[in-house]
Protein backbone atom coordinates (compact mmCIF):
# COMPACT_ATOMS: atom_id res chain seq x y z
CA UNK A 1 0.00 0.00 0.00
CA UNK A 2 1.35 3.53 -1.23
CA UNK A 3 1.77 6.13 1.52
CA UNK A 4 -0.39 8.75 -0.05
CA UNK A 5 -2.86 5.99 -0.08
CA UNK A 6 -2.59 4.85 3.04
CA UNK A 7 -2.70 8.66 3.90
CA UNK A 8 -6.18 8.73 1.96
CA UNK A 9 -7.36 6.25 3.84
CA UNK A 10 -6.68 7.72 7.10
CA UNK A 11 -8.66 10.89 6.52
CA UNK A 12 -11.31 8.80 4.93
CA UNK A 13 -11.82 6.71 8.57
CA UNK A 14 -11.54 10.08 10.08
CA UNK A 15 -14.75 11.40 8.12
CA UNK A 16 -16.59 8.92 8.12
CA UNK A 17 -16.62 8.44 12.06
CA UNK A 18 -17.53 11.97 11.76
CA UNK A 19 -20.59 11.37 9.65
CA UNK A 20 -22.03 8.47 11.39
CA UNK A 21 -20.58 9.06 14.86
CA UNK A 22 -19.36 6.18 17.48
CA UNK A 23 -21.80 4.39 19.38
CA UNK A 24 -21.84 5.73 23.28
CA UNK A 25 -23.39 4.03 26.44
CA UNK A 26 -25.88 6.53 28.50
CA UNK A 27 -27.18 5.55 31.83
CA UNK A 28 -30.68 5.98 32.84
CA UNK A 29 -30.21 5.83 36.82
CA UNK A 30 -34.27 4.91 38.59
CA UNK A 31 -34.07 8.47 39.62
CA UNK A 32 -33.91 10.00 35.55
CA UNK A 33 -36.78 12.17 34.88
CA UNK A 34 -35.97 9.83 32.00
CA UNK A 35 -38.10 7.10 33.10
CA UNK A 36 -41.68 6.92 33.42
CA UNK A 37 -43.22 4.99 36.40
CA UNK A 38 -47.12 4.31 35.84
CA UNK A 39 -47.50 4.70 39.82
CA UNK A 40 -45.52 6.38 42.59
CA UNK A 41 -42.93 3.85 43.22
CA UNK A 42 -43.93 2.05 46.76
CA UNK A 43 -40.39 2.47 47.80
CA UNK A 44 -37.35 4.27 46.51
CA UNK A 45 -34.21 3.59 48.06
CA UNK A 46 -31.56 5.82 49.11
CA UNK A 47 -28.54 6.02 51.62
CA UNK A 48 -30.11 6.78 54.32
CA UNK A 49 -33.64 5.25 53.52
CA UNK A 50 -32.38 1.34 53.05
CA UNK A 51 -29.52 -0.14 54.49
CA UNK A 52 -26.23 0.96 53.59
CA UNK A 53 -24.94 -2.25 52.49
CA UNK A 54 -27.22 -2.47 50.27
CA UNK A 55 -27.36 0.98 48.40
CA UNK A 56 -24.01 0.67 48.21
CA UNK A 57 -24.39 -2.09 45.57
CA UNK A 58 -26.82 0.23 43.79
CA UNK A 59 -25.95 2.52 41.22
CA UNK A 60 -25.86 6.20 42.57
CA UNK A 61 -27.06 4.49 45.61
CA UNK A 62 -30.64 4.61 44.54
CA UNK A 63 -33.55 2.07 43.09
CA UNK A 64 -37.33 2.04 42.89
CA UNK A 65 -39.59 -0.55 43.91
CA UNK A 66 -42.59 -0.54 41.82
CA UNK A 67 -45.60 -3.48 41.30
CA UNK A 68 -47.00 -1.25 38.16
CA UNK A 69 -45.23 -0.78 34.93
CA UNK A 70 -42.10 1.12 33.72
CA UNK A 71 -42.10 2.40 30.74
CA UNK A 72 -38.64 3.98 29.25
CA UNK A 73 -38.54 5.90 25.82
CA UNK A 74 -35.18 5.83 24.50
CA UNK A 75 -33.00 6.50 20.90
CA UNK A 76 -30.68 3.87 20.45
CA UNK A 77 -29.38 0.58 19.20
CA UNK A 78 -29.26 -1.28 22.21
CA UNK A 79 -30.63 -1.35 25.34
CA UNK A 80 -29.65 -3.36 28.87
CA UNK A 81 -31.82 -3.06 31.66
CA UNK A 82 -30.43 -3.53 35.71
CA UNK A 83 -32.97 -5.08 38.00
CA UNK A 84 -34.45 -7.38 40.62
CA UNK A 85 -37.67 -8.72 40.91
CA UNK A 86 -40.08 -10.92 43.47
CA UNK A 87 -41.69 -13.07 40.93
CA UNK A 88 -41.22 -12.59 37.36
CA UNK A 89 -40.55 -9.24 35.21
CA UNK A 90 -41.66 -8.78 32.18
CA UNK A 91 -40.58 -6.85 29.43
CA UNK A 92 -42.07 -5.48 25.91
CA UNK A 93 -39.78 -2.81 23.02
CA UNK A 94 -42.05 -1.12 21.23
CA UNK A 95 -45.17 -2.92 22.33
CA UNK A 96 -44.37 -6.13 21.58
CA UNK A 97 -42.83 -9.05 24.66
CA UNK A 98 -39.66 -9.67 23.76
CA UNK A 99 -38.26 -11.04 27.40
CA UNK A 100 -39.01 -12.30 30.98
CA UNK A 101 -36.76 -12.61 34.05
CA UNK A 102 -37.06 -14.77 36.87
CA UNK A 103 -35.16 -14.65 39.32
CA UNK A 104 -34.02 -17.81 40.53
CA UNK A 105 -33.88 -17.16 44.61
CA UNK A 106 -38.18 -17.21 46.12
CA UNK A 107 -37.20 -15.13 49.20
CA UNK A 108 -39.49 -12.17 50.56
CA UNK A 109 -37.31 -9.62 49.21
CA UNK A 110 -36.47 -8.21 46.29
CA UNK A 111 -33.73 -10.25 45.02
CA UNK A 112 -30.53 -8.87 43.73
CA UNK A 113 -29.67 -6.53 40.84
CA UNK A 114 -28.93 -8.32 37.64
CA UNK A 115 -28.25 -7.69 34.36
CA UNK A 116 -32.29 -8.65 33.82
CA UNK A 117 -32.75 -7.92 29.94
CA UNK A 118 -30.91 -6.49 26.96
CA UNK A 119 -31.23 -6.17 23.41
CA UNK A 120 -28.38 -5.13 20.85
CA UNK A 121 -28.44 -4.82 17.22
CA UNK A 122 -31.86 -2.57 17.13
CA UNK A 123 -32.46 0.44 14.38
CA UNK A 124 -31.05 3.41 16.32
CA UNK A 125 -34.28 5.03 16.41
CA UNK A 126 -37.12 5.87 18.72
CA UNK A 127 -38.11 2.68 20.77
CA UNK A 128 -40.46 2.40 23.99
CA UNK A 129 -39.22 -0.27 26.76
CA UNK A 130 -41.78 -1.16 29.43
CA UNK A 131 -41.04 -3.42 32.20
CA UNK A 132 -43.92 -4.82 34.40
CA UNK A 133 -44.48 -7.47 37.02
CA UNK A 134 -46.29 -10.47 35.32
CA UNK A 135 -48.61 -10.96 37.78
CA UNK A 136 -50.55 -8.65 41.13
CA UNK A 137 -48.11 -9.34 44.35
CA UNK A 138 -45.01 -9.54 41.81
CA UNK A 139 -42.41 -6.31 42.81
CA UNK A 140 -39.60 -4.86 40.17
CA UNK A 141 -36.96 -3.16 41.56
CA UNK A 142 -35.27 -1.17 38.87
CA UNK A 143 -31.79 0.28 39.60
CA UNK A 144 -30.48 1.45 36.09
CA UNK A 145 -30.80 1.17 32.61
CA UNK A 146 -27.80 1.58 30.14
CA UNK A 147 -28.61 2.32 26.05
CA UNK A 148 -26.10 2.64 23.42
CA UNK A 149 -26.68 5.59 20.64
CA UNK A 150 -24.43 7.06 17.99
CA UNK A 151 -22.65 10.09 19.74
CA UNK A 152 -25.07 13.17 18.61
CA UNK A 153 -22.38 15.45 19.87
CA UNK A 154 -20.01 14.15 17.08
CA UNK A 155 -22.76 15.16 14.55
CA UNK A 156 -23.41 18.53 16.48
CA UNK A 157 -19.37 18.88 15.68
CA UNK A 158 -19.88 17.79 11.94
CA UNK A 159 -22.85 20.02 11.62
CA UNK A 160 -20.91 22.93 13.22
CA UNK A 161 -17.89 22.43 10.60
CA UNK A 162 -20.39 22.12 7.87
CA UNK A 163 -22.19 25.60 8.61
CA UNK A 164 -18.57 27.16 9.34
CA UNK A 165 -17.35 26.03 5.82
CA UNK A 166 -20.93 27.19 4.39
CA UNK A 167 -20.47 30.48 6.51
CA UNK A 168 -17.10 30.83 5.23
CA UNK A 169 -18.04 30.33 1.38
CA UNK A 170 -21.11 33.06 1.95
CA UNK A 171 -18.54 35.54 3.88
CA UNK A 172 -16.45 34.84 0.22
CA UNK A 173 -19.47 35.33 -2.06
CA UNK A 174 -20.46 38.14 -0.59
CA UNK A 175 -17.38 40.03 -0.15
CA UNK A 176 -16.48 39.44 -4.23
CA UNK A 177 -19.78 40.62 -4.45
CA UNK A 178 -19.09 43.69 -2.85
CA UNK A 179 -15.84 44.11 -4.96
CA UNK A 180 -17.90 43.68 -7.95
CA UNK A 181 -20.45 46.27 -6.97
CA UNK A 182 -17.87 48.86 -6.23
CA UNK A 183 -16.15 48.29 -9.42
CA UNK A 184 -18.92 48.48 -11.55
CA UNK A 185 -19.91 51.64 -9.93
CA UNK A 186 -16.27 52.66 -10.91
CA UNK A 187 -16.78 52.14 -14.36
CA UNK A 188 -20.44 53.89 -14.26
CA UNK A 189 -18.54 56.14 -12.55
CA UNK A 190 -15.88 56.57 -15.74
CA UNK A 191 -18.53 56.07 -18.09
CA UNK A 192 -21.11 58.84 -16.96
CA UNK A 193 -17.99 61.23 -16.83
CA UNK A 194 -17.44 60.76 -20.15
CA UNK A 195 -21.01 62.17 -20.63
CA UNK A 196 -22.95 59.60 -21.67
CA UNK A 197 -26.22 59.78 -20.76
CA UNK A 198 -27.25 56.88 -17.35
CA UNK A 199 -30.89 58.37 -16.66
CA UNK A 200 -31.47 59.26 -12.91
CA UNK A 201 -29.05 57.13 -11.24
CA UNK A 202 -27.11 59.66 -10.21
CA UNK A 203 -29.59 62.30 -8.19
CA UNK A 204 -26.95 62.63 -5.58
CA UNK A 205 -24.88 64.27 -8.27
CA UNK A 206 -26.31 67.78 -9.69
CA UNK A 207 -23.48 68.40 -11.88
CA UNK A 208 -24.04 64.90 -13.73
CA UNK A 209 -28.00 65.78 -13.61
CA UNK A 210 -27.40 68.90 -15.17
CA UNK A 211 -24.60 67.90 -17.95
CA UNK A 212 -27.72 65.47 -18.97
CA UNK A 213 -30.54 67.93 -19.00
CA UNK A 214 -27.94 70.00 -21.24
CA UNK A 215 -28.14 67.59 -23.77
CA UNK A 216 -31.86 67.29 -23.82
C1 LIG B 1 -22.41 -0.38 26.65
O1 LIG B 1 -22.66 -1.09 27.84
C2 LIG B 1 -22.83 -2.49 27.64
C3 LIG B 1 -23.24 -3.09 28.95
O2 LIG B 1 -22.39 -2.72 29.99
C4 LIG B 1 -21.56 -3.09 27.06
O3 LIG B 1 -21.72 -4.47 26.87
C5 LIG B 1 -21.25 -2.38 25.76
O4 LIG B 1 -20.03 -2.87 25.23
C6 LIG B 1 -21.17 -0.90 25.96
N1 LIG B 1 -21.04 -0.27 24.65
C7 LIG B 1 -20.27 0.82 24.44
C8 LIG B 1 -20.29 1.39 23.08
O5 LIG B 1 -19.60 1.34 25.32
Amino acid sequence: MSLAFKKLLCVAVLLCGNVYGSPMNYTLDDTSPAINYTQAPLLRCAPGICDAPWTARLFQGTSATTAAPIVVPFTGSAVYVYLGTLGTCMFALDGVVVGAYADGTSTSEAADIRLAYWATDLPDSAHVLTIYPAKEGQFVQLDYIIYTHASALRNAHLAAIISGVLGGGALVGLLSLAAFLVRRREKLRQISMRGIPLGDHWPDQPRLKLALNQKK
